[in-house]
Order: C-alpha cells, then sequence, then structure tokens
C-alpha cells in the first residue's frame, strides 16, 4: 500500500470511530408531572407536591454524552421551575432553572422543556425545584454513568445504590417560609431528616416504612449520597463498615477510607462498601452537623437499614435489632474539616492560571430594620437577612434576568456587584460593629468576561452568627484550592493553596468563621446564580449572579433561548 492509501485508509477509520462514538449518545425523554400526592409520614397525611406522584421523585439515569428531554407540565397549585443541581450546561443556561434567574417559573397549567446534554462529568448529581421551598419534596437523584465501554476508575461494584437524604416538616413547607418572611423571624426547623423519602426506625409511627437495602456478603457496592435537605448539614456513617470516598459532586477523588462523611447541602458524595461485616443487619443513620451556635436546628437522626441476605436462617421476628453507627456530636467541626481536607483529585490537575478576577466575597447573616409601623419577629424586633459583600440578593419577581440580558431590558438588574467587600473588618470577630449588620437589598451582578480565570475567596462572617455555609455556583465546577479559620490572609494563606490535586466540586461547605479559595474558568456564557445552598439564606438574600458574556465564535456563545419558554 502506498502513502497515500494508507492516508485515505487512516482517516476513514478515524471518521468512523468519531461517528461510533457520536451515535452512541442518546437522548432520553422524560415526562414530569408537577401534581399535589397525599403523602403519609409521623402518623400525618400530607398534600405533598411531587413529580410524577413519586417522593422522592424519579431517578434519571444518563451515560456521560447523553442529552435529557424533561418535559414539566405543572399541575399543582404554585409556580414551579426544575434544576439540575451541578450539571454544567455549556451553552444551554435557559435549561438551568433557577426562577426569574435563567426562566421565568412555569406557572399552574404550564408547560416547559427542559433539552440539554451532559458532557465531562460522571456520577452523582441531582435535580430539585428551584422555587420557593418546593425543593422540600420535588427532587430526584441523577445519575451520570461513564460513556458506553468505559468504566469506572475502580472495580465495578456490584450494585448502585443512590442514598437521598432529606428533610421533612410536618406541615406544608411552603407555608413555613410564607410565614417566616411576613414576620421576619427564623422559619420553623423541619420535624425528621429522611433516607429516600423515609424518617425511619427512630420517628413516631415510621418503623414499618424504614428504607431497607438488600445486599450479599462479600459485595462491594457503590453507594451515591445526596444531601437534599433544606437547612440541615448532615454527618452521615454506617455502623461496623468503612466507607472509600471515590466521587463527590460528580468529581472522582482519590479513594479515601472514613468512617463518616459530611455533606452540605448540595452536595454528593460516592462511597465504596464492601459487605464484609457478620451476616446480619446494620444501621445507616444521618444527623445534623450544626455549626451555629445556639441556633435552634432539627436534632433527629434519621436511619436506613443494610441488611446482609446470606440464606442463614435467621428466623423472622428473631432478629437482634441492628447496630448503630458511631456519630460525631452536632458542632464536631473538627470532623467535617478532616473530611474535606480528605478530598482530592483522582489526579494531578492543570489548575487555571494565570488568574484575571481576583474575588472576594463575603458570606453570612445580617439583620434588617424593621418597615416603620410595623412588628418584626426576628431579634430585638428586626427582620433576619444575609448578604454576600453586604448586597441581599433580590430576585427579581416579573422578569428573569437572563431574558433581561438578551433582551437588553433595563430595569431589571444592575452589574455593579463589588469584587470586595466595600467595608474591610475582622470579618470573624466576636464583637462586629453592629453598624456592619445591615445589607443592602438589590438585585446585583457581577460581569465576566468569557474564558477569565476567576479566583473566589469565600469569606465566612460572624455577623449575627457564624455558620458553616454550603456554596453552590450554577454552570459550573470549581477547584477548592484550600479552606481554612479566621480572616483569609493572602499573604499567608496563599501558601496553603493545593495546586496539585485540589478537588473539583459545584459545592463548597465554607468553614464555620473561616474561609474557602475556588477557581474556575468563566467558559459557560450565561447567569449563573452562586448561593448557600441553605434555603433558609437563600430566602434571606444570601445569593448574587455572574453574567458571563459570549465568546467570539458561536461555540462559544449562548444558544437561542427556546420558543416554550415560559412567559414572564
Ligand atoms: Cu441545588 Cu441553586 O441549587
Amino acid at each position: 500500500m502506498d502513502a497515500h492509501s494508507i492516508f485515505v485508509i487512516t482517516i476513514w477509520l478515524l471518521s468512523l470511530l468519531f461517528l461510533l462514538s457520536q451515535t452512541n449518545a442518546k437522548v432520553h425523554y422524560h415526562d414530569f408531572v408537577i401534581q399535589e400526592t397525599p403523602v403519609k409520614r409521623l402518623c400525618n397525611t400530607r398534600n405533598i407536591i411531587t413529580v410524577n406522584g413519586e417522593f422522592p421523585g424519579p431517578t434519571i439515569e444518563v451515560n456521560s454524552g447523553d442529552t435529557l428531554v424533561v418535559n414539566v407540565v405543572n399541575r399543582a397549585q404554585y409556580n414551579v421551575s426544575l434544576h439540575w443541581h451541578g450539571i454544567r450546561q455549556m451553552r444551554t443556561a435557559w435549561a438551568d432553572g433557577p426562577e426569574f434567574v435563567t426562566q421565568c417559573p412555569i406557572r399552574p397549567g404550564g408547560s416547559y422543556k427542559y433539552r440539554f446534554t451532559v458532557e465531562g462529568q460522571e456520577g452523582t448529581l441531582w435535580w430539585h425545584a428551584h422555587s420557593s421551598w418546593l425543593r422540600a419534596t420535588v427532587y430526584g437523584a441523577l445519575i451520570v454513568h461513564p460513556k458506553e465501554n468505559h468504566s469506572y476508575p475502580f472495580a465495578e461494584p456490584t450494585r448502585e445504590i443512590p442514598i437521598i437524604l432529606g428533610e421533612w416538616w410536618d406541615a406544608n413547607p411552603i407555608d413555613v417560609v410564607k410565614e417566616a418572611a411576613q414576620t421576619g423571624a427564623a422559619p420553623n426547623i423541619s420535624d425528621a431528616l429522611t433516607i429516600n423519602g423515609q424518617p425511619g426506625d427512630h420517628y413516631n409511627c415510621s418503623s414499618k416504612e424504614t428504607t431497607t437495602f438488600p445486599v450479599k456478603p462479600g459485595e462491594t457496592n457503590l453507594l451515591r449520597f445526596i444531601n437534599a435537605a433544606l437547612n440541615t448539614e448532615l454527618f452521615v456513617s454506617i455502623a461496623n463498615h468503612q466507607m472509600t470516598v471515590v466521587a463527590a459532586d460528580a468529581s472522582y477523588t482519590k479513594p479515601f477510607a472514613t468512617s463518616v462523611i459530611m455533606l452540605g447541602p448540595g452536595q454528593t458524595t460516592d462511597v465504596l462498601v464492601t459487605m464484609d461485616q457478620a451476616p446480619t443487619s446494620y444501621y445507616i443513620a444521618a444527623r445534623a452537623y450544626s455549626s451555629a451556635q445556639g441556633l435552634p436546628f432539627d436534632n433527629t437522626t434519621t436511619t436506613a437499614i443494610v441488611e446482609y441476605d446470606c440464606g442463614c436462617a435467621t428466623k423472622p421476628g428473631q432478629s437482634i435489632p441492628p447496630a448503630f453507627p458511631a456519630l460525631p456530636v452536632y458542632n464536631d467541626t473538627a470532623t467535617a474539616t478532616a473530611f474535606a481536607a480528605g478530598l482530592k483529585s483522582i489526579s494531578k490537575v492543570k489548575i487555571p492560571e494565570p488568574v484575571d478576577e481576583h474575588l472576594f466575597f463575603t458570606v453570612g447573616l445580617g439583620l434588617f430594620d424593621c418597615h416603620p409601623g410595623q412588628q418584626c419577629g426576628g431579634p430585638k424586633g428586626t427582620r433576619l437577612g444575609a448578604s454576600i459583600n453586604n448586597v441581599s440578593f433580590v430576585f427579581p419577581s416579573d422578569y428573569s434576568i437572563l431574558q433581561a440580558h438578551r433582551q437588553g431590558v433595563p430595569g431589571v438588574f444592575t452589574t455593579d456587584f463589588p469584587a470586595n467587600p466595600q467595608v474591610q473588618f475582622d470579618y470573624t470577630a466576636t464583637d462586629i460593629s453592629h453598624e456592619l449588620w445591615q445589607p443592602v437589598a438589590a438585585t446585583k451582578l457581577y460581569k465576566l468576561k468569557f474564558g477569565s480565570v476567576v479566583q473566589l475567596v469565600l469569606q465566612g462572617t460572624n455577623i449575627f452568627v457564624g455558620e458553616n455555609h454550603p456554596i453552590h455556583i450554577h454552570g459550573y465546577d470549581f477547584y477548592i484550592l484550600a479552606e481554612g479559620f479566621g480572616n483569609f490572609d493572602p499573604a499567608k494563606d496563599t501558601a496553603k493553596f493545593n495546586l496539585v490535586d485540589p478537588p473539583m466540586r459545584n459545592t463548597v461547605a465554607v468553614p464555620v468563621k473561616g474561609w474557602a479559595v475556588v477557581r474556575f474558568v468563566a467558559d459557560n456564557p450565561g447567569v449563573w446564580l452562586l448561593h448557600c445552598h441553605l434555603d433558609v439564606h437563600i430566602s434571606w438574600g444570601l445569593a448574587m449572579a455572574f453574567l458571563v458574556e459570549d465568546g467570539d465564535s458561536e461555540l462559544e456563545s449562548l444558544e437561542p433561548a427556546p420558543v416554550d419558554l415560559p412567559p414572564c
């Protein structure tokens, strides 16, 4: 064969390979009907909002590279929108979901088709409502498997078990948040925590329905933990079994063994567990990591049961109670810190640099003065609030920011979000002057050039009370370069950056009265919300948004808006 024919054949083979890799990608269609469904928990039946009558909602499974088309029909009485938490939504910000940010909500009777491709991400993500507090009951797992014929970077597990941690109110959660908004007081805490929708053995009227996972001796199983709770960071542990963490937020990690994991709302953690103990039953238990001193929290414990099926004839009714795991105490910051420090990317990463945008955001609570003539239920007659760089984010109520941006509609938002706190102070001191406690309410965005490298210092404050905040970014994953306590000091803390194998996540649990430094490349045009994933804090304004401009080419630009985008 001459050189030319070899060349032609090679090109031909390469094209064929390319085509094959393309045709492997599938399009998955789902119908999600938002509806009211009676569900009994804690001895009472409540009409909750569900997807297709299921609680938790349906699990979506795709292979990396696949496209999802989810037709959402709203048959409930509330406005709704759905968010695909952790999905990058490259060029498809229209499908991201936060109401009044990338779309107006789907009104009762309306519908919208979310259409997007999942690319370059593998592991456990999830979807949830992104309107008011509907995500209390409207959520489900979104599992991204490797591309077909690709494998995990660990031995194939026998079973894969999604474990969604949730939070239950023995009340209508929408009423709970509405009442709090009216009074300015903190919303009521939840009445139960749940595992796959069930509180478990330790709650009234709940034993029979306790979630049970059948396993066989010797198996190694992949447990996909998702914290879908509204307002509670959670420790999770399994009696007598070690967990080996292999991924977090759909990015692989260096395997590390631990007896306890901590997930802030929004975070996911994949662990391998080998069923190597005496063949009986073991509790998986979860309860709060509560870092805010003196604030009320749901201190109950949810459980599920891992049950060995060994054919070893335990007679029904004679089984001994399952072993219970040791859980850290509620304020065990040392354990939460050790867990975060254990997470590293699976291999050496190419850190984006040089940094084009150095941002420093304070994140924390605040107190608003009560409107004159009104009675407020917050501390000392105030209204509770929260802010980033002292700006308390106000969601538009009749337009979406992304539409306003694309259509050039003025008056919906401004782009003067401050890159740094306007007043510098000792952010984590115990005696922060009360003059610094009152944030300014506004809809401010920060503009980023396409492709710019962003380094963001998230600095927790001790205003009113310091607390660990799970800060989530839409449309991106970021590298977590370092975390620490007290005030971030560039002179000494820059040396602590992990520039070798930092973990990549979409949600970072910023240490209580401490800081975290994250880095990402602004390579996805659109409007992207950054917020605390404790919903109580979003309601108070702990959010902001980035406006990432289009790049030069079409492939670097936001797609046109879908024709069925819900009208505002
Ligand atoms: Cu799960 Cu705005 O996020």
